[in-house]
């Protein structure tokens, strides 16, 4: 099945869904409570994730590739939050294991939405907190509105972060950062989010954040679905590297472009002067 109108027609106790122009928006709707991320939050999640996973970037009965959703952008309802952390009413109630089993599917996910051969744009509108800011950081980028505010405040609970925060915040932000963030809990807000490199862009308001974050996809949707792809997967796979392993690994990648039908179309719509049409194979 073409994803795209699979997801489009999925119904979702605690996300809502649209699709505008080959981009997908989970809005993740809570907003009484924030949009914490309570278990069935995390489980409507993996279940739109996964089956972007299952589709994009593979092969349908046709011979075509489904590059029919070319974005992800992941927002939270209402004027207050993008998210607010887990749910801590959940939480408190759960047994170690219990909390093993919850904070290991999140995790999963956020691996989940690394993987995915499309970008993934967390617009956040309002508080990105603990589990929130974990999950902005497992997205490729990170848009926000003025008022948003970032913060891993788990310590004031007797926590630490669980769904990724020690592993991802240090690198985006370095180590000393990470630290003065995790340990303090205390929060800042979306100008000092763009100094330090968490947030790439800033907007006046919500409706503008996503407007631009709409805009933004629409380069993204010119490019050719395999390269940028390949691009993720690469840039993803070498932060993990040496600079000689990371070099290897480029270049691999680089050849495999050779192989496709987009780099033959790209390179000779160049040569001939006109406006490529990529298949994505
Ligand atoms: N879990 C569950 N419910 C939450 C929540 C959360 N993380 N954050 C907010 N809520 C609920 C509140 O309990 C409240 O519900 P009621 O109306 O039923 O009382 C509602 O959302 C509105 O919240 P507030 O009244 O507190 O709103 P506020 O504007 O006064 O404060 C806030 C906003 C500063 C974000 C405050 O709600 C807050 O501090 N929330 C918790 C933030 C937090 O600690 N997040 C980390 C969670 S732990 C975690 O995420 C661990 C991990 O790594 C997975």
């Amino acid at each position: 099945m073409i994803i795209a109108s699979g997801i489009a027609a999925a119904s979702y106790e605690t996300l809502k869904v649209d699709v505008t122009n080959e981009v997908l928006t989970l809005t993740i709707n809570r907003p009484k409570a924030l949009n914490a991320l309570s278990r069935q939050v995390i489980s409507d999640l993996r279940d739109a994730v996964s089956q972007l996973r299952n589709s994009l970037g593979k092969k349908t009965p046709d011979g075509t590739v489904d590059w029919s959703i070319r974005g992800l952008i992941i927002t939270g309802a209402g004027d207050k939050s993008f998210v607010a952390g887990g749910d801590i009413t959940e939480m408190s109630a759960m047994t170690a294991d219990e909390v093993r089993q919850y904070a290991g599917q999140a995790q999963e996910l956020t691996s989940w939405l690394e993987e995915l051969p499309v970008p993934v744009i967390a617009a956040v509108n309002g508080f990105a907190l603990g589990g929130g800011s974990e999950m902005a950081l497992a997205c490729d980028m990170i848009f926000a509105a003025e008022d948003a505010w970032f913060g891993q405040p788990e310590v004031a609970l007797g926590l630490i972060p669980g769904f990724g925060g020690t592993v991802r915040l240090q690198k985006v932000v370095g180590p000393q950062l990470a630290a003065d963030l995790i340990y303090s809990g205390r929060r800042i807000n979306a100008e000092e989010a763009k100094t330090i490199g968490l947030a790439s862009r800033v907007y006046e308001s919500d409706s503008e954040l996503l407007a631009g974050t709409h805009k933004y996809f629409e380069s993204v949707r010119a490019q050719s679905p395999i390269a940028v792809a390949t691009a993720k997967r690469t840039v993803r796979e070498v932060a993990h590297l040496s600079i000689s392993e990371g070099l290897k690994a480029e270049l691999d990648a680089f050849t495999t472009c050779f192989t496709t039908d987009d780099m033959r179309e790209g390179t000779s719509a160049f040569v001939e002067k006109r406006k490529p049409t990529f298949t994505g194979k």
